[in-house]
């Protein structure tokens, strides 16, 4: 555990319970930062997920959610395709790759933090543990169906199909439909 910072320790008073393994030495300026940088990934998050009143579909989906999603970290190739109400981490944007021509339809949502409970026990309060957070890739051509969960660390292979509502929990390999919660091998194409 860290010497906790004075900033961390007012943040506490006030009922703001960061991960201190995370957090605990920050000072005002970092604090600062990444206020912004969490404000910005929000706006433009907001933004892409109902971009349609600003385009119309096929460039919103085409271009300007693309092109939102690139501003605020992910890796986004080229003729991707980003359905409405997506969500791409709010925190680590930056750790999910969207390879070229790939479709993500809407409702997605690609999540690549979590917290680390390989120590938690009993009586422990969740709010001080550290974080685990791993990139995920959606491969080339690959296809994830409406309101598809995917964790972090999954790398989904090219031209694979996750199917609607899946909860991609394990890799899946090129050309494979996988399905269900959690998701499982349905065929190989
Ligand atoms: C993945 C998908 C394309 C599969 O369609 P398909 O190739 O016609 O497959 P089938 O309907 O023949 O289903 C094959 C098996 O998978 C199962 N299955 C299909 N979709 C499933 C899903 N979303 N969740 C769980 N199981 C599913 C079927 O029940 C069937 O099981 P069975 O063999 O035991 O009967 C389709 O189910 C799907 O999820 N489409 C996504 C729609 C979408 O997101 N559209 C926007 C695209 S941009």
């Amino acid at each position: 555990m860290p010497k906790l910072s004075i900033t961390y320790k007012i943040l506490k008073k006030l009922g703001i319970h960061l991960s201190p393994v995370k957090y605990g030495e920050i000072n005002p300026f970092e604090l600062l930062g990444k206020a912004i940088r969490l404000w910005k990934n929000e706006i433009l998050q907001m933004l892409a997920k109902s971009s349609v009143i600003i385009i119309p579909a096929p460039l919103a989906v085409r271009v300007l959610r693309p092109m939102l999603h690139r501003w605020r970290g992910v890796k986004v190739g080229r003729n991707v395709s980003i359905d409405q109400e997506v969500i791409f981490d709010s925190v680590y944007p930056e750790k999910i790759h969207l390879a070229d021509g790939c479709i993500i339809a809407n409702g997605v949502q690609i999540i690549v933090h979590k917290r680390d409970f390989s120590d938690y026990k009993e009586g422990d309060n969740v709010n001080d543990l550290g974080y685990i957070i791993t990139d995920t890739y959606v491969g080339r051509g690959a296809t994830i169906g409406i309101g598809a969960i995917i964790l972090g660390g999954i790398t989904i292979g090219d031209g694979a199909v996750v199917a609607a509502g899946a909860l991609v929990t394990k890799d899946v390999e090129p050309y494979t439909l996988v399905a269900g919660v959690p998701a499982k091998l349905i065929r190989k194409f």
